[in-house]
């Protein structure tokens, strides 16, 4: 077929993307020609989904939940994501506060599409998940980045560049606690900070929530639960990840009935609903059996424990561990320097081409910002075995010895 002559949408041209699918190509590409690749890119899962939730799924499908569905999702769905999210962030929250979503993922657009005006501001990370920039741009609004800075045993939000470039415009904040890629996780004196910050400044808060429940310490804190916060904080919930089912595609927007509603009328306007029987196994998951659950942070956490140790054995390299989400984000100007790599892709590209080791850098998550000199990486850890990680690894630090 020849090319188009139609003219695209100029505000497709606004519209951003994954750039960490290309990793994914090149690795895959790199591998066709016969080579070995340890997938470190992958921000997808190798695990199964838990039995029980995979029988409930067929259940539905065999009892004919294969038609249309309430906009906001299934009554029963909704009661019990209301109850468990209610019971972990200390809030009375019910069904008229949750709208079932095709994943966690179009909550972003839809928040931003129910609450910013074009030509409004709105703070985000970066590094961060790359949809938040590409999302208020396609919308008309103005991305302004914040960034993370190194602390004593993991990220800290940097403060100063949120309240430099707060204004009277900015009307948003997305915040994603227990963060991709850097692992981040606020202190609750940090959480403190920046409730104060979006009450003074009267922001509505996206709290990103994806990896809530892939925690290996301790628990969670959500800026929902501080004084005040409830009324301005929308959540994104999925099942993607706790559950293994990052292609089942479902996920929630928990927050006021207010918000959620206008949600839920975008869902009539894009996909009518969320995929039906695929709702049966989610509520399985929520109110059966958990051993499912567990049995992933188990395993996650031996990665996670075999990666930190090898990467921190590595010359030039150093790892925090976090508690939480399966992503590990280390600093690698030393190794950088020592190997005279200039550029992120050099490093990258070399290091996959000599050892296998596929790996996201720093710019798969947003421009750098001005006066960030060190450089991380992206390893994710969800898609690959301890045997594999190990192997990898050990070409990886006898690659940066010599
Ligand atoms: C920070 C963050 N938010 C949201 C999502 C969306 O996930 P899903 O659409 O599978 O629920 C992801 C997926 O990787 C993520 O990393």
């Amino acid at each position: 077929m020849t090319a188009s002559a139609l003219p695209i949408a100029e505000r497709i041209g606004r519209l951003g993307t994954e750039t960490a699918f290309a990793v994914s190509a090149e690795a895959a590409a790199w591998q066709a020609q016969g080579h070995t690749v340890y997938p470190f890119h992958l921000g997808d899962m190798d695990l199964a989904t838990p039995e029980n939730i995979v029988e409930a799924a067929f259940r539905a499908l065999r009892d004919g939940k294969t038609g249309y569905c309430p906009n906001a999702g299934i009554m029963p769905l909704r009661e019990a994501l209301a109850d468990d999210v209610g019971a972990s962030h200390g809030l009375a929250l019910g069904p008229q506060n949750v709208a079932i979503e095709p994943g966690g993922k179009p909550v972003i657009g839809k928040f931003i599409l129910a609450l910013m005006d074009p030509g409004c501001e709105v703070l985000y990370p970066s590094p961060g998940y790359p949809i938040y920039e590409s999302q208020i741009e396609f919308h008309g609004g103005v991305a302004l980045p914040y960034g993370y800075v190194e602390g004593e045993k993991n990220f800290e939000l940097d403060f100063e560049a949120l309240e430099e470039k707060v204004s009277p415009r900015t009307r948003l904040l997305i915040f994603n606690d227990l963060q991709n890629p850097t692992g981040a996780e606020s202190s609750p004196a940090e959480l403190e900070r920046v409730a104060v910050f979006a009450l003074r400044h009267d922001l509505a808060v996206l709290c990103d929530e994806a990896y809530w429940d892939i925690r290996y310490s301790g628990r969670s804190h959500s800026l929902a639960s501080l004084p005040g916060m409830a009324a301005r904080c929308l959540i994104l919930y999925t099942f993607s990840k706790k559950f293994a089912m990052t292609g089942w595609r479902l996920g929630a927007a928990v927050g006021p009935a207010a918000i959620v509603e206008v949600i839920a009328k975008l869902n009539v306007n894009d996909e009518s609903c969320s995929n039906h029987f695929v709702q049966y196994g989610a509520l399985e998951g929520l109110t059966g059996d958990q051993s499912g659950p567990r049995e992933i942070v188990r395993v996650l956490k031996e990665r996670r424990d075999a990666c930190v140790g090898l990467l921190n054995q590595i010359p030039g390299v150093s790892c925090f561990t976090p508690a939480a989400t399966f992503y590990l984000f280390p600093n690698f100007t030393g190794l950088m320097e020592r190997k005279g790599l200039a550029t992120y892709d050099e490093l990258r590209r070399a290091a996959l081409e000599e050892t296998g080791v596929s790996f996201c850098t720093r710019l798969h998550f947003g421009r750098a910002l001005p006066g960030e000199e060190e450089r991380y990486v992206r390893f994710a850890y969800s898609g690959i075995p301890v045997p594999l990680i190990e192997e990898g690894l050990s070409k990886l630090k006898a690659w940066a010895e010599v």
